[in-house]
């Protein structure tokens, strides 16, 4: 029923590595590394940027089908403005700069959440980095951008309220959601040592493995990445079954 690949190909892994088809991220940790150096938090987010940028080429070269990133979530409008203006800034320029990189490894972009809510400039390149990406079909990056998994709850029952759904099922709700089309992560890493989910794809990661990270996201390297997923390889997932 849920066929898991083995990867022995590729030449970095000396173990028979579970590669997960889809896995989610929560990058957490960039005010506290910027901290710790005496720095303000925005380098913490610019030094995020370049962490983010390797993760995607690891996880592309490990051959994993959907990453999905927490960039920004329906509560860090909470910050300060100084703090979302840089963010917001800083997300859709290292995205539009990436668009050739990202076009040379065929992957694709996908937003999650409702980005339209950030500034005229940022929604109009966020949209032209997606349609220059559109037909690519390697790795699909997911960038969670104003998401919240309540939020995306409501989303989809809205949509499903406005087609004129009285009974709603399971498969409705997976079908409505900004994740359409994108199978469950079977592997969510969050960095920094904080374990929670944070309003993060609560539907979708029903049965996903979590893995932990004490490391601070611009810390967080392919060899982070391969010691997560080394945890995963060894879980016994059971959804529900004996
Ligand atoms: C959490 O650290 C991180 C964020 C809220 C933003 C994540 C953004 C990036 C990594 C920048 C680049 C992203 C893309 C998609 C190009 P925190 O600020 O909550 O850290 P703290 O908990 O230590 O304060």
């Amino acid at each position: 029923m849920f066929k898991r690949k083995k990867i022995t190909a590729i030449s970095e892994l000396n173990n028979n590595l579970i590669v997960p088809k889809h896995i989610a991220i929560i990058m957490d940790g960039n005010g506290r590394w910027a901290k710790q150096r005496g720095l303000p938090r925005t380098a913490g987010h610019a030094a995020g940027g370049e962490s983010f940028i390797n993760t995607v080429d690891a996880c592309n070269s490990l051959r994993v089908k959907y990453l999905t990133v927490f960039a920004f979530s329906t509560e860090n409008w909470k910050r300060s403005e100084d703090e979302i203006k840089t963010l917001v800034e800083l997300m859709h320029k290292y995205i539009a700069n990436y668009v050739p990189k990202l076009m040379e490894l065929n992957i694709s972009l996908r937003l999650l959440g409702d980005y339209k809510a950030f500034d005229a400039v940022t929604v109009t390149s966020l949209e032209k980095s997606i349609d220059t990406l559109r037909n690519n079909t390697g790795m699909t990056l997911c960038i969670a951008l104003n998401y919240g998994g309540k939020a995306d709850i409501c989303y989809a029952v809205n949509n499903l309220i406005q087609s004129g759904k009285r009974v709603i099922t399971e498969k409705d709700i997976t079908e409505n959601l900004y994740t359409v089309g994108i199978p469950d992560p079977e592997l969510v890493i969050r960095t920094s040592g904080e374990e929670r989910l944070s309003n993060f794809l609560l539907w979708q990661t029903a049965y996903s493995e979590l893995y932990f990270s004490t490391v601070y996201w611009p810390d967080f390297d392919k060899k982070e990445l391969l010691t997560a997923i080394e945890s995963y390889s060894k879980r016994n997932r059971r959804f529900g079954g004996a």
